[in-house]
């Protein structure tokens, strides 16, 4: 299996969101250059190693996403020091592509978060630290959404605690991140979130929302993930056995759960189709299984392949360039792809295949 994307664009972002927070992730995005100070940190838990990595690199701000995190961070900061903060909110708005992917309700994993009602305690405290300064308010309501609605929804219920804030606290807040979610198309013919009309109702609501609550505008910010980079890769499979029982047909291929995980997880379907050589057999409807011993080890369910697919075709899986690479285990373990880069008929390898002797050198003995 091998995931192939085009050569990496450089983004002209102006800030980067680390999540979940990892010292590991914070220090590779250093190492490739970018700017700490425009860093984001988020995770519904920060280990200690997490935070002080933060603020040694000098992260721009770090989200708190639960009240115990608060006394942690200040004193982490120190008598002296002064680090900019916001506080993540659930906004009590139900969306996303399945129930594992919605966050922005209070009945999920995320529970710590606090709720609407209980965030401006939260706020309370973050602005009696005199080591945090408060620069924003943070959601994430969910992922795979394809509906602007939830989006407003939220954002009306942030501005309101936002005005709620300044009446409180004489506090206004410069910033307000809306996290990501953007949903996009797995399959020919599904839905995905247009963008166009994201930016502009947001944007509309907010000026709206502000006007009516005496606001000043706060600066506007989104966390795409997804939306960016899984368009980008196709996952290739070869396929090992394909075998007729019955009516069904099962394709086996070289990859499975090991290198996509979320089938299994929370029921993503996929659209694989044969490439490298033509066929005109009549198609048949056909299950892509992975390697893996789980019957749950199913990449696409019921989908259509010509009907003379055979052991050594190669299966290409569209979109497959978020969520995948970055959620493939050791398990079996297969070795992960490598990834290739294609463009304009050139291809390189910025990310050779896992070797047995990279599985063997974690492997220290006793
Ligand atoms: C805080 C936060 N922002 C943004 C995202 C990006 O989500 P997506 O890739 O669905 O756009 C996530 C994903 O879990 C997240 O947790």
């Amino acid at each position: 299996m091998a995931t192939a994307v085009p050569p990496e664009r450089h983004a002209s972002t102006d800030d980067l969101s680390i999540w979940p927070a990892s010292t590991t992730r914070l220090t590779l995005a250093v190492t490739a250059g970018f700017p700490p100070e425009r860093m984001v940190l988020h995770g519904n838990t920060k280990s200690p190693r997490d935070l002080e990595a933060a603020l040694r690199l000098g992260v721009g701000r770090i989200v708190i996403d639960s009240p115990s995190e608060i006394a942690r961070i200040a004193a982490a900061v120190g008598a002296d020091g002064r680090q900019k903060v916001m506080v993540r909110v659930v906004p009590g708005v139900s969306a996303g592509g399945h129930d594992k992917i919605r966050t922005g309700t209070d009945d999920q994993k995320v529970r710590s978060l606090p709720h609407r009602r209980g965030a401006q305690h939260t706020i309370t405290r973050v602005l009696g630290q005199p080591q945090l300064e408060l620069t924003g308010l943070h959601c994430h309501i969910g992922s795979q959404i394809t509906d602007v609605k939830p989006y407003l929804v939220a954002l009306r219920r942030m501005v309101g605690l936002m005005a709620r804030v300044r009446d409180a606290h004489g506090a206004v807040l410069a910033e307000l991140d809306m996290g990501g979610g953007h949903g996009i198309a797995y399959r020919p013919g599904e839905p995905a979130l247009d963008l166009t009309a994201l930016a502009r109702r947001m944007r509309a609501e907010l000026v709206e929302g502000c006007s009516a609550a005496g606001l000043a505008v706060p600066r506007l910010a989104v966390e795409p993930g997804r939306a960016i980079v899984g368009p980008a890769g196709v996952a290739l499979y070869r396929v090992l056995t394909v075998r007729h029982t019955g009516e069904k047909v099962f394709v086996a291929v070289d990859g499975g759960m090991s290198d996509n995980p979320r089938p299994a997880l929370y029921g993503v379907r996929c659209a694989p189709r044969l490439v490298g050589r033509a066929s005109t057999a009549r198609p048949c409807t056909a299950t892509v299984v992975g390697r893996h011993c789980e019957a749950g080890d199913v990449l696409a369910a019921d989908v259509e392949l010509p009907g003379d697919i055979r052991p050594g075709d190669l299966l290409a899986v569209p979109v497959a360039g978020a969520y995948q690479l970055s959620m493939a285990s050791g398990y079996n373990p297969v070795g992960r792809p490598a990834v290739i880069a294609v463009h304009e008929g050139t291809a390189r390898t910025p990310v050779r295949r896992e070797t047995i002797e990279d599985l063997r050198s974690r492997d220290v003995g006793a």
